[in-house]
């Protein structure tokens, strides 16, 4: 089985990117199941709920978020309706929503759980014993689980990786906003990507406008950040094949698509 993964998705442009390219990816690809971070769609901070339906009627499976969850006030009203939408697992729990999703493809289950690192991020649960939790209570169901982890620092990411290696699918990092190359499968089976990367505005800086964020650096002052509605876009995803028995992956792929590096 193939699950693709679109890294997050920024405003218009990423809106746009993804529209365009899924179908073209799902040709080329074939996945069973497809998930696309959406927590910066919105103008860049949080998702609405046409929104969260466009991903969907685009191709989209699953919807995952992270610490841009709440941006979009409107959220409060549809997320524990959206049933394919899923926010970092170890938030506060008294938070609405949830963080573990099961898809059916043909009769095969698949677990997607979101979680989100506290480095360099606001304090919440530790997201490693939260893990813990929620892995044991997806395999009573699948052997099948794709884990979103929502961080800010590699090692952070890096250590979560090897703490669950063998007990799930795939942890796929998200939130920096820069694909890494670091893909592999690590020693028991479990598919690790540090970044996957973002969707959207390609000559931006990690999706906003690039003067706004220079002037940031040059004055130290408070600018506003606003995704640019013009110019080039990019697309960040990967593939994890795995095996729908055992629930290990053999391979997972990059997936970077800009003008220097086309679709092919
Ligand atoms: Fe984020």
């Amino acid at each position: 089985m193939k699950i693709l993964f679109i890294g997050d998705v920024v405003g218009s442009p990423g809106r746009d990117m993804v529209q365009y390219y899924l179908p073209k990816l799902k040709e080329k690809y074939r996945p069973s199941l497809t998930i696309v971070n959406g927590e910066n769609a919105a103008s860049g901070k949080g998702i609405t709920e046409k929104i969260y339906k466009q991903l969907l009627g685009w191709g989209a499976q699953v919807v995952t978020m992270g610490n841009h969850t709440w941006d979009k006030k409107e959220i409060y009203d549809f997320i524990d309706n959206a049933n394919k939408m899923i926010r970092p697992a170890n938030f506060p729990t008294n938070n609405p929503g949830k963080g573990i999703v099961y898809v059916n493809i043909n009769g095969i289950e698949v677990a997607v759980i979101s979680l989100q690192g506290r480095t360099f991020l606001p304090p919440i649960h530790d997201p490693f014993s939260v893990a813990d939790g929620l892995i044991k209570e997806a395999k009573q169901r699948t052997n099948i689980i794709f884990v979103d982890f929502h961080g800010e620092a590699t090692s952070e990411k890096q250590a979560f990786g090897w703490y669950v290696d063998g007990r799930v699918s795939a942890v796929i990092g998200t939130h920096t906003h820069t694909q890494t190359a670091d893909e592999r499968i690590l020693p028991n089976g479990t598919a690790y990507l540090s970044d996957v990367g973002m969707t959207g505005p390609y000559d931006g800086i990690l999706g906003m406008e690039r003067e706004a964020v220079i002037q940031r650096f040059l004055t130290s002052m408070p600018v506003r950040f606003e995704v640019p509605k013009q110019g080039r876009a990019q697309l960040n995803g990967c593939v994890v094949t795995i095996d729908t028995k055992t629930g290990k992956a053999h391979k997972i792929e990059r997936i970077l698509i800009n003008e220097d590096h086309p679709f092919m």
